[in-house]
């Protein structure tokens, strides 16, 4: 049975891959150094009891360790990303270097991701594939129940076998318009992790998509940089699978309504318009923080986010204005359909740097995002649940 799983598994991700760096950045300085990937060496992990160490039994999936089906054993890696090599964003999203079998239905996605609206009309099956999913997917329900009371892993984890390793899910009976990576910046949540998990899943399967989810979780003593966990999950996620969207996603929303679409569109899609905790209004017009849809090509357009805010906020003001400097703008949903619950959790200090750096930002935009990034990976494993990522920003 371990063996099924393990040829399984290897099978899906052996065609996996990594063009997004190679068409987006050049790394100057890789891998420099390679450690086995034991729980021993992991000692930021272990020092951490927050750190969501999947080697315990009621986190880990052993069997599907990245180890095992990514045939990659440079867990540890300081990538430093000097240059973009101009790719444009159309080129970037129709990128014809997919791999063979699933390449030409990549191409396909990937030709209607250009249309975002996905008002297309379905492909035939011809070829004996799957239809592409309905644009509006059948099942929504509109508003959800939320629940925000303590979960469990182990429980959730159990609940979810039809999961594939890493937390990825696609529709059986047709062909999800997008594949959507959903990367959500992590520490110190323990609590609100198997909350939002809960939540997501049997959302995101409801609206028909291609996705998985990524918990970058932050290594190191400094303090949280949550733009620059966004960027290091939406490369590492496009070493796995193709992505077409990143969904980028505090880990205390959760989504009231499945009628918000978890899909990129023609501009940058600004998800979580109204919070219970704003009184379920937007607190300034460009307002962008929370969760949002950004194309992969737009993606490397904007460079990113940038790696430059330590502590909290500004990040997401700065890739407002990023947004609007690129000449794209902030699209949304209606605010009674963009609705969103926080779980409560005490508040951060506010970084007192952050509207200087916000107001600095500009001259930053095209040395400071992908192409600046500097990190290193510590442990990623595939769980049931989700991607674990475990790294260490390295930029100053
Ligand atoms: C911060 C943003 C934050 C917003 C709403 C702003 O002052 O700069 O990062 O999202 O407040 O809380």
């Amino acid at each position: 049975m371990l063996l099924l799983v393990l040829a399984s598994t290897l099978l899906y991700f052996s065609s996996a891959p990594t063009d997004f760096l190679k068409s987006c950045c050049t790394p100057s300085v890789e891998t420099i150094s390679e450690q086995p990937h034991t729980k021993e060496q992991n000692s930021d992990r272990g020092s951490d009891k927050n750190a969501l160490s999947p080697s315990s039994d009621t986190l880990g999936d052993q069997t599907a360790r990245l180890k095992n089906v990514n045939n990659n054993s440079n867990h540890t890696i300081y990538t430093q990303i000097t240059s973009i090599n101009g790719m444009d964003n159309q080129r970037s999203i129709n990128s014809s270097e997919s791999p063979k079998s699933e390449g030409d239905l990549d191409k396909i996605s990937n030709n209607k991701l250009s249309n975002m609206t996905g008002e297309k009309a379905n492909l035939s099956s011809v070829s004996g594939e799957p239809l592409h999913c309905p644009t509006m997917p059948p099942n929504l329900e509109g508003p959800v129940a939320v629940n925000t009371s303590s979960a469990d892993l182990a429980a959730e984890q159990r609940r979810h076998p039809e999961l594939l390793p890493g937390g990825r899910w696609r529709p059986a009976q047709c062909r999800a318009r997008q594949k959507v990576a959903v990367i959500v910046p992590y520490r110190s949540r323990a609590s609100q992790l198997p909350i939002f998990l809960r939540h997501m899943h049997p959302f995101l399967q409801k609206q028909q998509l291609d996705y998985g989810i990524f918990v970058v979780e932050q290594a190191g003593k400094r303090e949280f940089n949550r733009a620059t966990l966004l960027n290091i999950g939406a490369l590492e996620s496009m070493k796995l699978y193709p992505y077409d969207c990143f969904i980028f996603h505090d880990i205390d929303l959760l989504p009231e309504d499945d009628r918000n679409l978890y899909a990129c569109r023609e501009q940058p899609l600004h998800l979580s318009v109204a919070y219970d905790t704003f009184n379920y209004k937007l607190p300034y017009e460009t307002f962008f923080g929370g969760a949002n849809a950004i194309s992969v090509g737009h993606f490397r357009q904007l460079n990113g986010f940038s790696n430059k805010f330590w502590g909290w906020g500004g990040e997401d003001d700065d890739m407002a204005n990023r947004i609007k400097h690129h000449g794209l703008s902030i699209s949304r949903n209606p605010a009674d359909i963009a609705r969103y619950t926080m779980i409560k959790h005490k508040k951060e200090k506010r970084s007192p740097l952050r509207s200087k750096m916000v107001r600095e930002g500009p001259s930053r935009f095209t040395s400071d995002g992908l192409n600046s990034l500097q990190y290193r990976v510590l442990d990623m494993q595939l769980l049931r649940l989700y991607t674990w990522i475990h790294a260490e920003p390295l930029n100053k």
